[in-house]
């Protein structure tokens, strides 16, 4: 397996290891590193569900195993077409366990392809088996390579500079994908470029990304990090200047519209007001160019528990509702530039998209 920015320091969060799928659990970080075995679709949808999987090109690389998975769940003569509906039920269910990352239903959708194309061709089981599962391994090596594009193309925007402070919301990094991150990418390039870079992680309430996850990797890989607590942003702003805010994505409509975790929304709008670039970082797997804006992108509402009870403790009385979005969409706008692995896109983006 080929190098990326951070394989020396971070572990890989998705493994295909002798046809058997296997997860770094993120619902365990930073207290324990531990690897579980995903035997079947139904493990590997309650680990999204429960975000021991999560971060949205990770996401996907794990369904494209999980379709590899469908296929060998999906029982009786492949050449029933009863076999190819009830093959194309269990991906849709698959592609269902989160709605707004929009890389699960890509990856999810490309391996159908290539499923029905085995299928159209009269392919064995076994051909199958092996086609779908060198299609995720392509799509697991696509994401490591992309990661590593979007870190050389961002750290460009701060070339002759010798130090840059960045401020970053949720998990961008490599525990969000197959490789270095996207956001994170960015510092991982700059820092080996020479560029000391120092971080602030928003600990991104309610599940704590920033301070478990961010915070965990960065530190690992030898970046400066300071973790402040989402409600600090501004005042971090106004006495670091910090050199920009680079985010991740889950999906960025054809405008440019960006949804990401919950809080990316308003920490645009404190960057505006205090000047800072705000930047999004994703690969292409993360555009949704069926929507022409944000307004179609679904929002995923999570349980009332991880907001009301965080880590077993009861902190909002039962008599009080909860509201919990896991997304908001940040207006393109207020994005200053979108960094992808094929270079960086200014405003506006349906033209930097050649729409
Ligand atoms: O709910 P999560 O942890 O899956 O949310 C993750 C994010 O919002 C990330 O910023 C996004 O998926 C980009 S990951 C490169």
């Amino acid at each position: 397996m080929a190098q990326t920015l951070t394989s020396q320091y971070i572990p890989a969060v998705v493994v295909w290891e002798n046809s058997r799928l296997k997860l770094l659990d993120q619902t365990l970080l930073p207290a324990e590193e531990r690897i579980i075995d995903i035997p079947d679709v139904h493990t590997l949808e309650d680990a999204i569900l429960r975000l021991a999987v999560r971060g949205a090109p990770a996401i996907g690389c794990a369904a494209a195993f999980g379709v590899v998975l469908c296929a060998h769940e999906t029982v009786g003569d492949i050449s029933d077409p009863g076999w190819k509906a009830n093959f194309d039920a269990r991906c849709h269910h698959l592609a269902e366990t989160r709605p707004t990352a929009v890389n699960l239903r890509w990856a999810v959708e490309r391996c159908q392809k290539v499923a029905h194309a085995a299928l159209a061709n009269k392919k064995s089981r076994a051909d199958l088996a092996a086609l779908l599962e060198q299609e995720a391994l392509n799509i697991l090596d696509e994401d490591r390579r992309m990661c590593d594009q979007i870190g050389k193309h961002g750290a460009a925007l701060f070339e002759g500079k010798r130090e840059i402070t960045l401020m970053t919301h949720c998990n961008a990094g490599a525990l969000a994908t197959g490789g270095s991150g996207t956001a994170l990418s960015v510092m991982y390039a700059a820092q080996a470029a020479g560029i000391r870079v120092k971080a602030f992680a928003d600990e991104t309430r309610p599940l704590l990304q920033g301070a478990r996850l961010t915070a965990w990797e960065l530190a690992r890989a030898g970046v400066d990090v300071t973790v402040i607590c989402d409600n600090m942003a501004a005042s971090v702003m106004r006495a670091h200047k910090p050199d920009a805010c680079i985010v991740g994505a889950d999906r960025i409509a054809a405008n440019g519209d960006t949804a990401n975790k919950i809080g990316t929304y308003g920490l645009a709008i404190l960057a505006k007001h205090h000047g800072i670039p705000f930047y999004v970082a994703a690969p292409y797997s993360t555009f949704d160019l069926t929507l022409p804006n944000g307004a179609g992108i679904p929002i995923e509402e999570r349980k009332r528990a991880e907001v009301a009870e965080p880590y077993g403790k009861l902190c909002v009385p039962p008599n009080a509702k909860v509201f919990n979005p896991a997304f908001d969409v940040t207006p393109a706008e207020l994005i200053t530039a979108i960094i992808t692995d094929r270079g960086v896109l200014k405003p506006p983006y349906s033209k930097a998209l050649g729409l």
